[in-house]
């Protein structure tokens, strides 16, 4: 049996509380939000304690499991206090909003016998598994390359209904660090730690909105001497598909319209296809259950959870250093 706490009572929050809820080995203990009447609706309505501070929230409740699903710039602060408590922590992507924050995190975990788990929860998807399972089998033989694409939208109303989304204080960049670092996190799961990144991020369509870029290419070099490519924006007109391929020697693998399709010498078959959710934040995917189930599953295991705070560390390198390149952090800004 776990207990469980969740800190940023907001959008993503509700994924979080209904994977909780449905978790019969799983105890919802409290909630906490800054904004006092959002704390006390998700309270009464869940029918647990709720806060304004996530520090009172650890002295009453004693959480096994702090879930962070704050805004960027709050990931590290409370997960530095639940650990302190002794809780282990789940917290949303990025670690940080910046690579001094994330490393921070990344030393306090690895000195404290807490687990914490990063939430790139399209790791579980079965297209994900599957696009992995094709390189790791050697099916594809040697790995000469992959791209991927993001092409999203998102309106004014969604940066204007939360402005730390907007900005760079507090969310650390923009569409590359909140959607895409979804498929950077694939790429180099795939591929591997980069060793070098090439890029150029700018706010094309939503300029006057937000501060951060809303659209950016990216070419990593990798250690293993393949160099994949990401384009990401959240100015198209929808929200499409993510793409992403992966090429080798003897074949390649395809993320298209949620279903992976693997091409060799056979020919081009499906090897897996992903449980679409419904309604309109579809693109949130069926994963957060299931890294949720598993990192709860796993407190007892020994050694760290197996997305952890140094996974999370590579691809907010990757984004913040495009921004470096671009001039688009502002003055005065640390990486
Ligand atoms: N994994 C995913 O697919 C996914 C999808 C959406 C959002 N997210 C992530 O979830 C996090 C939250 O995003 P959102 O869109 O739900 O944001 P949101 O603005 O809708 O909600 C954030 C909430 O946190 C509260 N908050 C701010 N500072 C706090 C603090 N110190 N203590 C307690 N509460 C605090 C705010 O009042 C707000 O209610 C972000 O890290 C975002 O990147 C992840």
């Amino acid at each position: 049996m776990s207990t469980a706490a969740v800190v940023g009572i907001g959008d993503i929050s509700a994924l979080h509380l209904d994977a909780i809820r449905a978790n019969r080995d799983i105890e919802l203990v409290g909630v906490c939000d800054v904004d006092a009447a959002r704390a006390e609706a998700a309270g009464r309505a869940l029918g647990v304690p709720f806060f304004t501070d996530h520090r009172e929230l650890l002295r009453a409740v004693s959480p096994r499991v702090v879930h962070i699903t704050t805004p960027h710039d709050q990931h590290v602060p409370v997960a530095l206090d639940a650990l302190e408590a002794g809780a282990h922590v789940l917290t949303e992507k990025p670690i940080g909003q910046t690579v001094a924050a994330g490393r921070c995190l990344v030393d306090r975990a690895a000195a404290s016998d807490r687990k914490v788990g990063v939430v790139f929860q399209n790791r579980y998807n079965p297209t994900a598994v599957a696009i992995k399972d094709a390189i790791t089998s050697g099916a594809l033989g040697p790995i000469t390359g992959a791209r991927a694409a993001v092409w999203w939208f998102r309106p004014s109303a969604y940066y204007t209904a939360a402005p730390w989304r907007g900005q760079w204080l507090t969310a650390g960049g923009g569409v590359m660090i909140n959607q895409a670092i979804h498929t950077l996190d694939l790429l180099l799961w795939y591929l591997g730690a980069p060793s070098t990144v090439h890029g150029v991020a700018a706010t094309l369509s939503l300029t006057g909105v937000i501060e951060v870029e809303d659209t950016a290419t990216i070419v990593i070099d990798h250690d293993s001497g393949v160099r994949s490519t990401l384009f990401a924006t959240n100015a198209h007109h929808t929200n499409a598909d993510i793409e992403l391929e992966i090429t080798g020697r003897d074949g390649s693998v395809r993320l298209v319209g949620g279903e992976a399709w693997l091409t060799d010498d056979g020919g081009t078959r499906r090897v897996a296809t992903d449980t679409q959710s419904s309604g309109e934040r579809s693109y949130w995917g069926k994963g957060h259950s299931l890294l949720i189930d598993d990192f709860h599953a796993r407190l007892d295991d020994p050694g760290p959870f197996w997305i952890g705070p140094a996974d999370g560390l590579v691809p907010l390198q990757v984004l913040r250093e495009v921004y470096r390149q671009s001039g688009i952090l502002p003055e005065g800004h640390a990486l």
